[in-house]
């Protein structure tokens, strides 16, 4: 069986506070109780957390955390796992416990993402409250929609889309051509898969056919339930005086229609805060090609001006 969801993410930090800053008071999370010290949870809906920081050397992504769901589940895909040669490494109880998981594994992608895999649904009984007013984040109905979606790159970019495809039960929803050099004689553009997991949301992974990221990731996604969750969260960005960076303004994308803009993390990658994007059925969507990133906006802070 697929992979249900990205369930969360994990990144690591030489600065907590910063990170507690930033997605409490600029992304609207609500910071949940830690196990430890040197990590910090945040909430996104009902789920114990959403994105879980530790501190560490460096400030990049460490891994996407992905949910199956059942012990069945769980177990076929660690047998698929090293069936294509992926290591596997089981956590234990407490590992396990502390990610608020019924059991735990991680591993690896070709491209060298480590990942995780988990099954078990816990949730905490707390009302989410978002500390800086959003009405509420997009995560389906019990959760099933997952927390956003993760961008990485890949340049064994075939052996990479195949694995996620094949092995972890991923199906693709648009794939894409950029021609992010100008599209001249010159620009043989980039590929691009966007992948959904078995639920509706558009893609939970988009695989880049770039270098490696030094950050560890180029994005993640976080939706809102409202254009005016955005709009104040963007308010947020520009008038911070330059603590929290905007790296492209408002746009909306093609493939999945989400109105966005990114704003950089303490960790060095980025974070795309959208509303209302693309709802598929991933039994019968058939994907699309699509040969651009955006119908309008979502200028790039590196970008020149026209
Ligand atoms: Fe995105």
């Amino acid at each position: 069986m697929p992979v249900r969801s990205l369930g969360y993410i994990v990144a690591e930090t030489t600065d907590l506070e910063s990170w507690r800053d930033f997605a409490a008071n600029c992304l609207g999370l609500m910071p949940a109780q830690s196990p430890r010290e040197d990590v910090a949870l945040f909430r996104m809906d009902d789920r114990p957390f959403r994105i879980w920081i530790q501190k560490g050397e460096q400030n990049r992504f460490l891994a996407a955390g992905w949910e199956f769901g059942s012990r069945k589940e769980f177990e076929e895909v660690i047998e698929r796992l090293k069936a294509a040669g992926r290591p596997v490494e089981m956590a234990d109880v407490m590992e396990a416990r502390a990610r608020h998981v019924d059991a735990l594994a991680r591993s690896s992608d070709p491209a060298g993402h480590p990942f995780e895999i988990y099954y078990g649904r816990h949730y905490d009984y707390a009302p989410f409250v978002s500390p800086a007013a959003v009405s509420r984040f997009v995560t389906g109905d019990n959760g099933d929609m997952g927390m956003g979606h993760v961008v990485l790159t890949a340049p064994n970019f075939e052996e990479t889309h195949e694995f996620y495809k094949d092995t972890m039960g991923f199906g693709d929803t648009d794939l894409g051509r950029f021609y992010l050099a100008g599209g001249g004689p010159d620009d043989p553009g980039v590929g691009f898969a966007f992948l959904h997991a078995r639920n509706g949301r558009h893609h939970s992974l988009a695989l880049g056919q770039m270098p490696e990221s030094p950050n560890g990731a180029v994005h993640i996604m976080v939706e809102a339930a409202t254009l005016e969750d955005v709009g104040r969260a963007y308010d947020r960005v520009v008038k911070s005086k330059g603590k929290w960076h905007l790296s492209a303004t408002l746009g909306r994308h093609v493939n999945d229609k989400m109105t966005s803009f990114y704003v950089r993390t303490p960790g060095g990658f980025d974070v795309e805060y959208g509303w209302n994007g693309l709802v598929i059925d991933p039994d019968t969507w058939i994907p699309t090609t699509s040969m651009s990133v955006s119908d309008w906006g979502h200028k790039w802070a590196h970008e020149k001006d026209d």
